[in-house]
Order: structure tokens, then C-alpha cells, then sequence
């Protein structure tokens, strides 16, 4: 009964994320999951280049997948459902691996309360980020892990993670080895029947899947390594310092946790007979980091699965240390622990990075009800860095859309830049390239942008109005959380040319506000523009839209 209560708060702080959790953090949540199952099963949705290269299984998708096409046949498939139910499904999954953490943890009230508070958890766990569900299958594994005794049930869990993103692999070589090492069962049997046999079984399942949807043999694990590790093409989305997760990665996923990490760590190398699992979970810790260093391309939630190792590590020695503390010092490092989380998680939550989640209801009203002088449907423009917004899982109409697009050099072309470099480049040339002058209706009926950008294409701007300026994040210069830590490594001499000018082009490519702009019709003044930049030079100055060179290749349609 008390179990059932334990599991109905933890769902009760899960689901309340779900609603709570309003911001952007990062593409992958919307176009490596949602959009890849909205693509699947209603037939429009754009694939990235990890798609068409078939580096990411379809397992995860699929699952999203199932519950869109359940809310098709009912009938239910507003566009509210399609961005809500995800979450909860991943949610629900977190809140059930935060439950086996308190099982594993031996059902203390520290491990409770610690798995509950961390302000990267509350943030993330309700992301359908695949991320995300590794980290909640890790947790479900390591619950299952024979620490005590025989068991070989966390296999299942292990090898799920390890085939939806390899780099899980990091985590349980090491443990599978101390499992091997300390069982006191046939080594060879253990390895044939157990370890060989699920990974087989789980592997071809997947390859199974993942070959029908893919139309073609393949092993996704393996093309994720081939692309990332052997091809370093990670690095193309910026690359950090060697020591990044030790200084700047883990401690920021920690948050304050960090503190009571430190002291379980502290604890764990002094009395290491006391703390057996832990220092199992330590090797473990820095093993995975190390070789996450390797990795040139660093984003904290590479780090998330380590989240619950660390939890553990700090839960175990509070436990231990609460018999011996008197009331007043635990509820005092209690609520110091509970605001240190609170107020990150409020601010990353509800205010950072808020624009896109705002930004998507206002376009699927266009999507749905917009119809141009010649009855054409809304046609979306998105002059903003790729994926800087969800896409057609937050539209759910068939309209046409366009974004900058940012694949990385896959053909090794020389001089490569994609055409999120090249726009911004010369935003103006781009335009003249890309975009008809005549007929005026074959322009986008919608562009997306940040505000600065509008200064700088003003003249294309001309034939539109501003329809929406919706807050987006409070300070210019920093584009999201990896940002700021950019410049706290910055800060503790991190520095590397190479990171400096990925913050200058950040700088200059995103803002305060997102904007949204619809063309004029025929007979509509544009008096809107000018009356709103007062400060806009003669506009003499510029060339006219007319008397541009006609575009010399249209690839707009
Ligand atoms: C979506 O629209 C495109 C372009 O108009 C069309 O080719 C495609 O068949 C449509 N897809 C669906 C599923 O309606
Ligand atoms: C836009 O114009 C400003 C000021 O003229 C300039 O500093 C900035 O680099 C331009 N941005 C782009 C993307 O061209």
C-alpha cells in the first residue's frame, strides 16, 4: 500500500512536468521522435538526414507512433493530444523507473526525495527525448541488477538501451563484467544462455524493425557509430574541450545535487567496504565520462544516464549520514537542496527558451484557416537557424513548409557550408536566390525569424506585416543552456577559438523575440512596416524589390 502511494507521487511530479514544462531545449525531442511519427503515421512530416542515412532506430518513434494512430481511428487526433500524449507516455516511463530507483535504493526517504528534486530531471523527464527513455531504462536496469545475489533480469532493460542509442554500451560493459566477475554461476553458461541469448534476441528484434520501416537490411547501432564516432560528424554541431562533462557537463546536470554527490563520493573513498555498490557505480561513473570525452561533439544530456548512478552514489551516503544528524541540519540540507532545484527548473522550464512552444499554436491556426487572395493555404518560410521550432507535429495540417536546412558534409565536399551558414552569410543574396519576385502570391504567405534578423531583409519584408512578435528569451547573446555553459567554461579558460565564433554566429542569429510574418494582399496598405520602423532610412536607399535581378533558380516549390 505504501508502494502504491510512493509510486502516485512520483507520477503526480512527472505528470505535473508535462504541463509545467513549457520551453524548447533541444531539436531532437521534436525531430527525432514526434516528427518521424507523425511522418509514419499520417503521412506527411519531414525526415532529417539521420533518416534517410538510417543512423536512429525507428523503436521509439514507432511506440509515439501507435498512440497517434489509436487517436486516428478515434478520431481524436487534434493537434493537442498529438503534442500531449507523448509526454505523458514518457512521463508514465520515467515516473515507473523513479519508482524501481527507490525499490533499488532500499525504499529510503533520501533516495526518494533525491530522485524527485533534480531540476535536469524534472526538465527532461517528460521529454520524448530518446535521451530521456535511455536514462529511465538505465535506472530500470540497474533496479534489476543482481548487486546482492543472482539475477540476470536487467539484461533485458540493458540491451534495449544499448541498441537504441550504442553509447549506452559505455555503462554496462563495466557492470556486465563486475556481474561475470563476482556471480557465482558458470561463467560460460551465464555468457551463452544469458548474455548472448537476450542480446540476440533483443538485437534481431530491432534490426527486424528497424529493416522494415528503413525498407532496407540495417543495423542501426552500428550506422550510428560509423556516422558519429568513425566520421566525427558530431563535431560539426560544435565541439568542446576534453574535460567538459568533468567541469562543466556533469556538475551543471547535477545542479546542487552536485554537493551531496561530492560528499557520497567522499564517503564512498573513505569507507569503500561500506559502500560496496557505490563504488562500483563510481568506476562506472568515470569510466563513461572518459570515454564521453573522447567525443569531440558534448551536450549535457549525453550525461543524463548517469544521472540516476550519481543519484544513487549521493542517497547512499545521506541515508547512512542522516542516522547520526539531528533534525534540525536534515531538514535544513533538505530545503537547501529542494530551492537550489526548484529555482533552476522554474526558470529553464517556464521562461527560457519559451518562443517555439508559443510560436506553434499561432501557426497551426494559420495552417488550418489562412487561404490567400487565390485560395492557396498558408506556405511557412522559416528564416531561423534548422529546427529552431517543432514542425509538423505541431501543425498537423498538410500546408507547405521550409526551413533552413543543416545537414552536415556527408558527400566531404570541399568548403561545405549548409544553408543555414550560407543564409545567414547574406540573408539578402540567399533571398534573391531562393525566393521568386514575381507573382507575389508564389512568395511564402508566412516567414518565421528572429527579430534581429528583420533589420537586415527589411526590403523583402516590404510586401509583408507583422502578425505576431511572441517573447522568446531574455537574453539575446546565449542560445540556451549549452550556451551558457559555453561561457562558464569560457569563464574558467576553456577557451577555444573554435567556441568563440560558434557563440558569435549564435549571437547574431537568434533573439529577444521570435517574429511571424504574412504577406500583404492585393489592396492591403503596406503602411503597417513603416509605420513600425520610423527609424527605416528613405527606402530610396535600398534597390526596389522590382528592380532585383530576376531569381536565377527557383527552389522554393
Ligand atoms: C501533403 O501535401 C503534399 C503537397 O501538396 C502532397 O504531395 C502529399 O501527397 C500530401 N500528403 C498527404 C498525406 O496528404
Ligand atoms: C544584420 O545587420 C547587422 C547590422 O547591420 C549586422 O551586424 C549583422 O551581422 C547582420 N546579420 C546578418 C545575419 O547578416
Amino acid at each position: 500500500m505504501r508502494l502504491l502511494y510512493v509510486f502516485l507521487l512520483i507520477l503526480a511530479v512527472r505528470l505535473a512536468s508535462v504541463f509545467v514544462v513549457q520551453t524548447y531545449y533541444v531539436p531532437d525531442e521534436y525531430w527525432q521522435s514526434l516528427e518521424v511519427a507523425h511522418k509514419i503515421t499520417f503521412g506527411y512530416g519531414y525526415l532529417t538526414w539521420e533518416w534517410v542515412q538510417g543512423i536512429r532506430s525507428y523503436v521509439y518513434p514507432l511506440l509515439i507512433a501507435g498512440l497517434y494512430k489509436l487517436l486516428a481511428l478515434l478520431h481524436l487526433d487534434s493537434v493537442q493530444l498529438l503534442v500531449l500524449l507523448p509526454r505523458i507516455l514518457q512521463a508514465t516511463l520515467t515516473a515507473y523507473s523513479d519508482y524501481r530507483f527507490f525499490v533499488w535504493t532500499g525504499k529510503r526517504k533520501w533516495a526518494l526525495f533525491l530522485v524527485l528534486v533534480p531540476w535536469f530531471w524534472f526538465y527532461t523527464g517528460s521529454r520524448t527525448l530518446a535521451n530521456t527513455l535511455e536514462a529511465s531504462l538505465t535506472t530500470i536496469a540497474l533496479s534489476y541488477f543482481p548487486w546482492f545475489g543472482e539475477g540476470t533480469g536487467y539484461l533485458w532493460s540493458a540491451a534495449i538501451c544499448c541498441f537504441l542509442r550504442p553509447t549506452a554500451a559505455v555503462i554496462w560493459l563495466p557492470l556486465s563484467l563486475y556481474h561475470l566477475r563476482k556471480s557465482r554461476q558458470n561463467v560460460v553458461e551465464l555468457i551463452l544462455k544469458r548474455f548472448v541469448l537476450i542480446g540476440l534476441l533483443v538485437a534481431s528484434l530491432g534490426v527486424a524493425i528497424d529493416t522494415y520501416w528503413h525498407g532496407r537490411l540495417i543495423v542501426t547501432p552500428y550506422e550510428f557509430l560509423k556516422y558519429n564516432i568513425f566520421n566525427n560528424i558530431g563535431s560539426f554541431y560544435g565541439s568542446h574541450p576534453w574535460y567538459w562533462y568533468f567541469t562543466v557537463g556533469l556538475p551543471t546536470v547535477l545542479g546542487i545535487n552536485t554537493l551531496p554527490f561530492i560528499f557520497g563520493v567522499m564517503e564512498t573513498v573513505k569507507k569503500s567496504e561500506k559502500f560496496a555498490v557505490s563504488k562500483q557505480l563510481l568506476i562506472t561513473i568515470f569510466l563513461t565520462l572518459l570515454v564521453l570525452s573522447a567525443v569531440e561533439h558534448k551536450e549535457f544530456r549525453f550525461v543524463s544516464p548517469l544521472l540516476p548512478l550519481c543519484l544513487y552514489v549521493a542517497a547512499d551516503a545521506l541515508s547512512k549520514w542522516s542516522y547520526r544528524a539531528s533534525s534540525t541540519i536534515l531538514w535544513t540540507t533538505a530545503l537547501v537542496i529542494l530551492v537550489g532545484n526548484i529555482i533552476p527548473a522554474w526558470y529553464l522550464s517556464t521562461v527560457h527558451q519559451k518562443g517555439p512552444i508559443e510560436l506553434m499554436p499561432k501557426l497551426r491556426e494559420i495552417a488550418q484557416d489562412y487561404r490567400d487572395e487565390r485560395e492557396h493555404r498558408a506556405n511557412i518560410l522559416f528564416l531561423m537557424p534548422c529546427h529552431s521550432t517543432p514542425y509538423y507535429s505541431h501543425i498537423h495540417e498538410n500546408v507547405t513548409m521550409r526551413f533552413l536546412t543543416c545537414e552536415p558534409n556527408l558527400d566531404k565536399k570541399e568548403q561545405y557550408k549548409d544553408e543555414a551558414d550560407r543564409f545567414f552569410e547574406n540573408p539578402v543574396h540567399w533571398i534573391n536566390s531562393n525566393i521568386p519576385v514575381h507573382p507575389l502570391t508564389a512568395q511564402p504567405s508566412h516567414l518565421v525569424l528572429f527579430d534581429p534578423l528583420a533589420e537586415n531583409i527589411s526590403v523583402f519584408l516590404r510586401n509583408y506585416r507583422l502578425l505576431h512578435r511572441i517573447e522568446h528569451a531574455e537574453v539575446t547573446r546565449l542560445e540556451g543552456l549549452q550556451a551558457l555553459a559555453d561561457e562558464w567554461s569560457q569563464a574558467v579558460g576553456a577557451q577555444s577559438p573554435n567556441l568563440v565564433s560558434l557563440l558569435q554566429h549564435r549571437q547574431s542569429r537568434t533573439g529577444r523575440s521570435i517574429l511571424v510574418y504574412q504577406r500583404l494582399k492585393k489592396g492591403e496598405e503596406n503602411a503597417f512596416n513603416r509605420g513600425g520602423n520610423e527609424d527605416e532610412p528613405d527606402v530610396h536607399d535600398h534597390p526596389g524589390l522590382e528592380e532585383l535581378p530576376p531569381a536565377e533558380e527557383n527552389q522554393f516549390n
